[in-house]
């Protein structure tokens, strides 16, 4: 894992005043490029899953629009849903939402309302914990859709930031890199 986490710093890119001044903007899209990297990493992910998280896990919930890009495959390796929390207006059929102020702007997320078992154990992925808004409506409306959520999970951590503050209270939080 310490391979892994080593490899997965160094195909992360910075940039500076992204999307808007002030913020360092950490691309996770390089790692993208490397196949092999991506399968190791997803791996690695659902292995933690099964070994760290003390009840099996129902589903994975992934968020718009990075934690697509990973989530599907660590639902598909763990042999479990995959349930897209998308921002709102996105999906179809009746929906639960909740709002959240995130480190640059304001938004709503959504999930179907009937996209979970009563109580599935949901571990919920992304790419970044920054302020923890967005994670915060994530783990809002994963429980408002019925589901008891059994981590947040995100690949990279802003520890400045401290998101890990405004969750610790409510679910477990795993990250792999922390800057
Ligand atoms: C980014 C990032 C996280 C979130 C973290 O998503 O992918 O989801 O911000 O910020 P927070 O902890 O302060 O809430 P963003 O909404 O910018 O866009 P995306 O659709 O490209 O993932
Ligand atoms: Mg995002």
């Amino acid at each position: 894992l310490e391979k892994l986490k080593i490899e997965l710093a160094s195909s992360i890119r910075e940039f500076p005043d992204f999307p808007q001044k002030g913020i360092l903007f950490k691309d996770i899209m390089p790692i993208f490029q490397k196949p092999q990297l991506v399968t190791n990493m997803c791996v690695a992910i659902a292995a933690h899953a099964v070994a760290e998280i003390p009840v099996p896990v129902d589903a994975v919930a992934g968020l718009e629009a990075r934690g697509f890009l990973f989530g599907p495959q660590i639902a598909a390796i763990l042999n479990v849903p995959f349930i897209p929390i998308r921002k709102q207006g996105k999906l179809p059929g009746k929906t639960v939402r909740a709002t959240y102020v995130k480190e640059y702007g304001e938004d709503v997320v959504e999930v179907q309302s009937d996209a979970l078992k009563p109580g599935a154990k949901v571990m919920i992925v992304d790419d970044l914990l920054a302020t923890g808004g967005t994670m915060k409506a994530a783990i809002e409306v994963i429980q408002k859709a019925g589901g008891d959520v059994a981590e947040a999970f995100c690949i990279i951590e802003l520890t400045a930031l401290k998101g890990r503050d405004v969750l610790l209270d409510t679910v477990p939080v795993f990250t792999l890199l922390s800057f």
